[in-house]
């Protein structure tokens, strides 16, 4: 039932329990002779596991290609090598590499969409089309005008591995845009745009294609499923539907590649875990992972954006608890589904001195606070401007770590100050401590 490699097992206390990894901690730093990537990973009790037995944790930021041009922002501006240096420069580990399903379905069509030249024309008109393309030519001369998306893709996925920086590949949108909304067409399974056939098969492409990929490690399912302005009754927004459609699309991409973690999210623009990790019943479906095939490749995901909060003790940290954090605290019983959880999302203004939120601290010290240590996060985001976001060409991200063009941190203070701090601590050994001190 497990598979994890050199990794020591407390056996007994697989029987003790619901959950099907052990709660013993894992050795840190990873075993000498383990070499970078160490993959595939897997997971035991509420920890991700290396290859080589190495408890992983996750630190690490969104860097979006889902939107018009479905192509990883940034690269009229800088080249693939700069923007990958940066984020190292951050002591990340981890990108969360968005994609539109839309990317897949030109891909199966052979639709002359997908070259460099065609998709920045389709989504910017023909000048800004052009024009970006030139600049991302001359930043990144590796690609032609007849590069496709999937190069792109290949190309950064390879520029982060130089730097030790794995993928985790995320199903951002169906249709390619800025995401999301109720009424964006995108929302839920069978929605306007969302084709669950298409998705299924999607994920089982991307899956497989990204296997080529060094630094490949996770993948999710979808983000921010959201109820429609609309359901139709054949696909209410309810637990039994995400159950019905969530399951068949993790064993697609177990089988088109069983090395990727595969990360599930729960409802309300995925805020909420919970009917997942209390183990829910709805028309007699539940999610029981110990009796799937990617039994040991859970994980759940949760997005945070409550930047108003007052307070962190009483506003945020009930909420991440109940909705998912509860999952990693394996001696609570009442979410019996136990799994690491990671913060895939949240994120706040670089210029408004929001890093001094009570929201912002709150997210750093409660994901820091984790006994047995936190589980990993990436932050919204990396981009200083988009393409083009929402009709707006060019668009400017006061959210973003990097500046407008991308050549240099936003500001300084709140890299120094707020992010830097949250990387090292996050990914400073964390079993070091007392093991009573952990759950378990
Ligand atoms: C254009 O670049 C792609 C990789 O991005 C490569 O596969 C292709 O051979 C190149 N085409 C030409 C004409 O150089
Ligand atoms: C973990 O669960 C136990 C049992 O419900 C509870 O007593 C404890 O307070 C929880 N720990 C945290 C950090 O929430
Ligand atoms: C940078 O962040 C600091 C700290 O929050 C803030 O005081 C300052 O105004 C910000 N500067 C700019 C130029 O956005
Ligand atoms: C670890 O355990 C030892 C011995 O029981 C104790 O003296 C020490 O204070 C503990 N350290 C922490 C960080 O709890």
């Amino acid at each position: 039932m497990l598979v994890v490699f050199g990794y020591p097992f407390v056996i007994a206390a697989l029987s003790a329990s619901f959950a099907w990894g052990a709660p013993a901690p894992a050795p840190w730093p990873p075993k000498t002779g383990a070499t970078w990537p160490d993959t595939p990973f897997t997971v035991s009790g509420r920890d991700i596991i290396s290859a080589s037995g190495a408890k992983v944790v996750y630190a690490g930021v969104n860097w979006p290609g889902a939107a018009d041009t479905m192509l990883p922002e940034g690269l009229q501006y800088a080249s693939i090598d700069s923007i990958a240096s940066f984020i190292s420069k951050l002591g990340m580990n981890v990108v969360r590499l968005t994609y539109a399903i839309e990317m897949i379905d030109d891909h199966f069509a052979n639709s002359p969409h997908q070259s460099l030249r065609n998709t920045l024309v389709k989504a910017l008109g023909s000048k800004a089309g052009n024009t970006v393309l030139s600049q991302i030519l001359a930043n990144n001369p590796q690609f032609n005008v007849s590069s496709t998306r999937l190069d792109v893709f290949d190309a950064v996925a390879a520029g982060l591995a130089q730097y030790q920086i794995y993928v985790h590949l995320d199903n951002h949108v169906s249709k390619a845009q800025w995401c999301c909304n109720n009424n964006d067409g995108n929302a839920w399974f069978g929605d306007t745009y969302f084709s669950v056939q298409k998705w299924h098969r999607g994920l089982g492409f991307m899956a497989a294609h990204a296997a080529s990929w060094q630094g490949f490690a996770s993948m999710s399912l979808r983000n921010e499923l959201r109820q429609p302005d609309s359901d139709s009754p054949a696909s209410p927004y309810t637990w039994n539907t995400w159950i019905k459609n969530a399951l068949p699309a993790a064993s697609v991409i177990h089988k088109h590649n069983p090395s990727p973690l595969i990360f599930f999210s729960g409802e309300g623009y995925n805020t909420d875990d919970t009917y997942a990790i209390q183990r829910q019943t709805w028309n007699h479906k539940t999610f029981t992972p110990e009796k799937y095939a990617f039994r040991n490749k859970v994980v759940y995901e949760i997005h945070n954006y409550q930047t108003k909060a007052k307070s962190c003790s009483n506003d945020i940290q009930p909420r991440l608890y109940h909705t998912a954090y509860c999952a990693m605290n394996l001696s609570d019983s009442s979410c019996p589904n136990h799994g690491p959880v990671i913060m895939t999302e949240f994120g706040f203004d670089q210029t408004d001195s929001s890093d001094q939120s009570v929201y912002a601290q709150c997210i750093s010290s409660t994901l820091l606070q984790q006994p047995g240590g936190p589980g990993g996060w990436m932050q919204w985001v990396l981009a200083g401007s988009y393409y083009i976001r929402s009709g707006i060409k060019d668009y400017d991200e006061t959210w973003g770590l990097l500046n407008h063009d991308w050549s240099d941190f936003r500001n300084r203070s709140v890299i120094d100050d707020y992010l830097r701090p949250f990387v090292a601590a996050t990914l400073k050994p964390t079993v070091a401590k007392n093991s009573s001190n952990d759950f378990g």
